[in-house]
């Protein structure tokens, strides 16, 4: 779980980005964060507690690692003797802040993805944290993401666009004409969607192992333990934020009790 603190400079952090990575997209991206906001600081990255980030902020704590993990493989293939040119860092971080866009659905109240579950049996037995919303169509979720970008106008280069696009690699069978050429021509033209699908990898993978060792109660060896503590500021931030529903305000209640 994330203290109300992480929570709040986590999406400091982001907001900062999108004005210092992307300032020529920055209006129309902050019109759309502006209005998304209230959905976006406190929604998970997954439903399920052993999927990766099934809890409030989940969501933009998993982009920033992304963001993150993508700068750092970026790094070792260009250490490794990779060729890194036909695509940009901007690309690169756009695609990277961008790709689960989806996960925040569809625009206009009640229209998210993730509803609190409110099941106990459910919670305790399947580990599902949070339910889909059944009011809005199903969707593939690079598809959402790119359908949200252009409904706020922000343009995509042909990059961003397969990139995000194809970012769940061969674990979509719909990517396997991109990712498995039978001919050099349909080869892909850079190793961005790659990185981007790799580094997504590996933060779901450390999100997981996260989860995993507090279950355990083994302290993890790349962090420290998530240890929940008292925090007024976490039930201050639900109670101020009006999207969040009452029984996403007894859930951070009960996370404050230890
Ligand atoms: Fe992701």
């Amino acid at each position: 779980m994330l203290e109300a603190e992480k929570i709040k400079s986590n999406w400091e952090t982001y907001r900062e980005r999108v004005n210092s990575l992307f300032p020529d997209r920055a209006p129309q991206l902050n019109k759309l964060y502006d209005e998304y906001e209230d959905r976006i600081v406190m929604m998970p990255a997954s439903s399920i507690a052993h999927f990766h980030n099934a809890f409030g902020g989940g969501y933009v704590d998993h982009v920033l690692r992304v963001m993150d993990c993508t700068e750092k493989l970026y790094n070792a293939w260009q250490d490794m003797g990779a060729d890194m040119s036909g695509y940009s860092k901007e690309e690169m971080l756009f695609a990277a802040m961008h790709h689960d866009l989806g996960k925040c659905g569809f625009p206009g109240k009640g229209s998210e993805v993730y509803q609190v579950e409110t099941s106990d049996w459910h919670r305790k037995n399947m580990g599902r944290m949070y339910k889909h919303n059944e009011n809005i169509p199903f969707t593939m979720v690079p598809d959402l993401s790119i359908y949200l970008l252009q409904e706020y106008d922000i343009k995509l280069s042909w990059n961003e666009y397969q990139a995000i696009k194809i970012h769940h690699g061969i674990y979509d069978d719909a990517n396997k004409p991109y990712f498995i050429a039978r001919t050099a021509q349909a080869k892909l033209k850079t190793n961005l969607p790659l990185i981007l699908h790799h580094a997504d990898h590996m933060a779901s993978q450390i999100e997981y192992e996260t989860w995993r060792n507090v279950k355990n109660n083994s302290p993890s060896p790349v962090s420290p333990k998530a240890k929940a503590t008292k925090s007024t500021a976490l039930k201050n931030l639900a109670e101020q934020n009006p999207s969040i529903d009452a029984s996403i305000k007894d859930i951070f209640s009960t996370f404050n009790e230890e």
